[in-house]
This record gives structure tokens, C-alpha cells and sequence, in this order.
């Protein structure tokens, strides 16, 4: 899948996190249109308590393993907190390493101050992804992991932030965490695809954390996350099966074995 192919599409698009080789391996055979190596990595590899520990060094480790692993996918690499904040030279570099590692664009989030990177960062041919509403790396003035927009006021302001990553020249953008009248208000007044997490179902896309998805986090699971499977589960099951095996002495079988 390529830009070109993604802008074309007319189904809803779908993105999903990856972080490492064997995961991307595995998503690369399923129909999913994007990869996203999101700084989540931070909570969800590292055990880290937010997105903000994530650097450029890890980001470009991680965007590496998932490009090796899914060569046909649409690989989306986020730019880690304040990377992108120390000046045009010093995002332009963080974004090299980014694209250097392998990915096909990079995502940032929120507006003010970034505007002018995004426009140089598109006329340089990186296609960027915007990030908008609960936006993960600003946690700490936002006062904790809470939804977005939810009156008038702050409602418009984002709808008017959506429009300026458009004019900027963002070729997506994520909206995270908004009430699912917002998801529409904003998608309906852009006409780049809007990938929704949280944002109720009127957006052109929905993305979510594979590890969630797949019900590996058994810590919270937030309102808007669906578990399509139960992978923690099926992990323990697996797990104590070959505990069993092995203390029961049926593993490994002559078959399994080397005469
Ligand atoms: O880092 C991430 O996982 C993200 C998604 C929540 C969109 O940015």
C-alpha cells in the first residue's frame, strides 16, 4: 500500500500500532492499510508510565524492525516528544532519522508552532499525519488522559486545527478522543482522511493499539477499545500447557527429538 493507494481508497482506512519484527511480519499478511510505530511504545514495550521517555534513537530501533518485517504496508513513524520543538534543523533531522529507518511518513501532534514544519517537511516529500484532541505527549497540561472538545468552545478549536493541518499539508490526520459528534464535525470539514481513536464511528479511518486489540493489556481498557481477541488468555493457556508437558515429561515426544 502507498500514499497514492491510500488516498484512493474509499473504504473506511484502517491503522493498527506495531513496534517489533515479529509483529510486523504477522500484520503484513493481514488487510490492514497502516502501521503505525507510535510512541505508545514507551508504555506498551517499555513499561514506561507515558509517551514522553520515547526518543528519537528508539523511535528509528523500533521503525527499523517493523519496515523489515512488513515491506508491503504503510508505515507511519511518530515523532517523539519535543523532537520536533527545538527548531527547524533539529526536527528536519529527527524526521531524516525517521524516514532513514524506513517509515513512509511520520505523525506529530498538535498545531500551533508546528505549522511551518509541516509545510517545509511536505515540500521536502515526507508526507506528515496529524495528530489532534487527546494528544498523549501534552498529558501533563491537559491534566490527565481525558476526552477532548467537549464544549462549544473547545469543539471549534479543533475543528479550526483540523483545517489548519489541511492547509498546512498533512495527508491524514488522527483524532483521539473526542466525543463521536466532534469525530463528524472535524471529518466533515476537512477533506483529508480522518483516522479516529476514541472518536466515535463517523471518521474515514479508526486505528487502535494492536496490544489492546488483541487483549494483551490486561491493566485498563479504555471505553473505546474493542478486544478481538483474548490474548492474554490464550498466552497463559499456551504457557502452562508446555509447563504440564514438560514436568509431566510428554514434551519433547521422539518425534520431536533428534536420533
Ligand atoms: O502512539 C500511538 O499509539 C498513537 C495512537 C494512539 C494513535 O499515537
Amino acid at each position: 500500500m502507498n500514499i497514492n493507494a491510500l488516498r484512493q481508497k474509499t473504504q473506511p482506512l484502517t491503522m493498527l500500532t506495531c513496534y517489533d519484527y515479529w509483529s510486523a511480519q504477522l500484520l503484513n499478511k493481514t488487510p490492514v492499510d497502516m502501521l503505525l510505530v507510535g510512541d505508545s511504545l514507551a508504555m506498551v514495550m517499555h513499561g514506561e508510565a507515558s509517551t514522553l521517555p520515547a526518543d528519537v534513537e528508539l523511535m528509528a530501533l523500533h521503525t527499523q524492525a517493523v519496515t523489515r518485517g512488513a515491506p508491503d504496508k504503510f508505515i507511519v513513524a511518530d515523532l517523539p516528544f519535543l523532537s520536533y520543538r527545538k527548531g527547524l534543523n533539529a526536527a528536519v533531522e529527527a524526521v531524516q532519522c525517521l524516514m532513514q529507518a524506513g517509515a513512509h511518513a511520520v505523525k506529530l501532534e498538535g498545531v500551533n508552532g508546528n505549522e511551518a514544519l509541516i509545510t517545509h517537511l511536505t515540500e521536502s516529500g515526507v508526507p506528515v499525519m496529524g495528530h489532534i484532541g487527546l494528544t498523549p505527549q501534552a498529558v501533563n497540561a491537559l491534566g490527565g488522559y481525558k476526552v477532548q472538545g467537549k464544549n462549544a468552545e473547545a469543539a471549534q478549536t479543533l475543528i479550526d486545527e483540523a483545517k489548519r493541518l489541511q492547509q498546512a499539508g498533512c495527508f491524514s490526520l488522527v483524532i483521539e478522543c473526542v466525543p463521536s459528534s466532534l469525530g463528524q464535525a472535524i471529518t466533515e470539514a476537512v477533506s483529508i482522511p480522518t483516522i479516529g481513536i476514541g472518536a466515535g464511528p463517523h471518521t474515514r479511518g479508526q486505528v487502535l493499539v494492536l496490544h489492546d486489540m488483541l487483549g494483551f493489556n490486561t491493566q485498563f481498557t479504555p471505553r473505546f477499545v474493542r478486544h478481538y481477541a483474548n490474548g492474554a488468555a490464550m498466552l497463559n493457556e499456551a504457557v502452562e500447557h508446555f509447563v504440564r508437558d514438560v514436568q509431566a515429561g510428554n514434551f519433547p515426544s521422539p518425534e520431536e527429538s533428534y536420533a
